[in-house]
């Protein structure tokens, strides 16, 4: 076990290289499983969430071959490279002791019961932010012909003659069912029409990697997709998108510190609402080109004012659930009061007792947070409880008067590349040490 110890009261100043997105590579290393040929991914993360997925691929017979990325001691490494080969699954069962480690591994359940008729995945369980159900998955690969079967914790999809056509219609937008219905769709013997689709960038991603190894998918990022289905898919190489929710934690860690940071690789399209909440508690954005010191991307400069700020959390082009316990650090040291509300999961401020060991004031009332923005934190041990808490409380650890030590460091690990690295490169009093 390991814990980082951070120093708070520097400001942040200098170039934040972004990685690959954790939430657009994980689906797309799920299309290996839709053909027999070669596909390579650029810019992967070097994340926890991609090794326990490459375990779930090499037990489902994929073989993978790792290149790593140039780089050097500043953290500005390139992505990982990867070449995945599907030439050779021998078993379509994703077992319980891998599932039950990362969610997004019923992923595979499309690709499998789109190519070979049978897939056998573990229902992933609930996890720390909420019960994370997969009826939305279910419900659309039966609505294009797959048979699903419960049993001892199992989800079973069979379909012997193939996928169908048809049409999905989504009563929420959910992520993860989009983009298991546009894996699966993409080898359906017809026309399958999604309507109330999920809009997030890493949909787009996943479209445009399908695309490119023969898939014909219209409409991503939109209300409405059509995905006409095709007998084969074929290999490709594609690079993945920047981390979206990385590039904000950071923009984030800017204004905080009152410092200005370059997010190297980092796209604003994708960060619309979330650099839309910064500039009006005090950020200055710009989009910077590439030049001789780095590859372009977003610059965030602080004003140094925090103002308070409300929001609500909504599926894309909304503000993303994923920033809102980033978000709110922020406002626990901005200036007046702040309410947050989390309209996507039931259990998603974790944070907000960890936060108040460090002496924020923030009241629950159900779904929303009041927050009421103090002059000083003051340095504690606090304990990570999921992936974007525990960037929360790195982010307040870094304005804490003292020493902060955060616990449960594997949360952190499972979303962000080389913490430690990127945030002593631009100032920050940070160390992983043995917990
Ligand atoms: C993806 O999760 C992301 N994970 C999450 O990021 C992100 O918070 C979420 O989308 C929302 O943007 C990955 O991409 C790997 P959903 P996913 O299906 O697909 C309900 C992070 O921190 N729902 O869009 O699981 C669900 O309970 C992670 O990086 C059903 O009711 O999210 C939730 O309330 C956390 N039935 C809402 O929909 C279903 O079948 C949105 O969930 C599926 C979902």
């Amino acid at each position: 076990m390991e814990k980082l110890i951070i120093k708070g009261g520097n400001a942040l100043h200098g170039i934040v290289p972004i990685s690959g997105a954790k939430n657009a590579a994980l689906p797309l290393m799920c299309t290996p499983l839709l053909t027999p040929d070669p596909v390579t991914l650029e810019n992967l993360p070097r994340l926890a969430d991609i090794n326990t997925l490459n375990d779930l691929l090499n037990h489902l017979g994929v073989s993978i071959t790792i290149r790593g990325g140039k780089g050097g001691a500043t953290g500005r490494r390139e992505g990982r490279r990867m070449t995945f080969d599907g030439s050779e699954i021998t078993n379509t069962v994703a077992p319980y002791d891998i599932v039950r480690k990362m969610r997004a591994s019923i992923l595979v359940l499309g690709p499998l019961v789109a190519r070979f008729g049978d897939a056998t995945v573990s229902m992933p369980g609930g996890c720390a932010i909420g019960n994370r159900p997969i009826d939305l998955h279910l419900k659309a690969l039966e609505a294009i012909g797959a048979d699903i079967e419960l049993k001892d914790g199992y989800v079973r999809a069979t379909a012997p003659h193939g996928l169908t056509g048809g049409t999905v219609r989504f009563p929420i937008a959910s992520v993860g069912a989009t983009e298991n219905i546009l894996m699966a769709a993409s080898l359906a013997k017809g026309t399958v029409n999604i309507e109330n689709p999920a809009r997030e960038p890493e949909i787009i991603d996943l479209a445009n990697c399908l695309n490119s190894m023969g898939a014909r998918i219209v409409g991503a990022g939109t209300e409405f997709i059509t995905i006409e289905g095709v007998p084969r898919l074929y290999g490709c190489t594609h690079s993945v998108m920047p981390d979206r929710v990385e590039a904000g934690s950071y923009a984030v860690a800017a204004i905080m510190t009152g410092g200005d940071l370059l997010l190297e690789g980092a796209n604003a399209h994708d960060m619309g609402a979330m650099l839309g909440v910064l500039e009006e508690t005090g950020g200055i954005i710009n989009e910077e080109k590439a030049c001789a010191s780095h590859k372009g991307g977003v610059r965030v400069k602080s004003n140094g004012h925090r103002k308070g700020f409300d929001l609500v959390t909504q599926p894309f082009p909304g503000f993303p659930t994923d920033m809102q316990a980033q978000f709110m650090a922020l406002a626990v040291v901005a200036d007046g009061a702040s309410v947050i509300t989390e309209a996507i999961f039931e259990n998603r401020f974790m944070h907000v007792p960890e936060l108040c060991r460090l002496g924020a004031d923030i009241t629950v009332n159900g779904a929303s947070a009041t927050v009421r923005g103090v002059n000083a934190l003051k340095g504690a041990p606090v304990m990570a409880t999921d992936l974007r808490a525990s960037m929360s409380l790195a982010l307040a650890g870094l304005v804490a008067e003292g020493e902060t030590h955060i616990n449960r460091l594997y949360h952190l690990d499972r979303g962000y590349e080389g913490l430690e690295g990127k945030l002593r490169a631009v100032g920050a009093d940070v160390e992983r040490v043995p917990a």
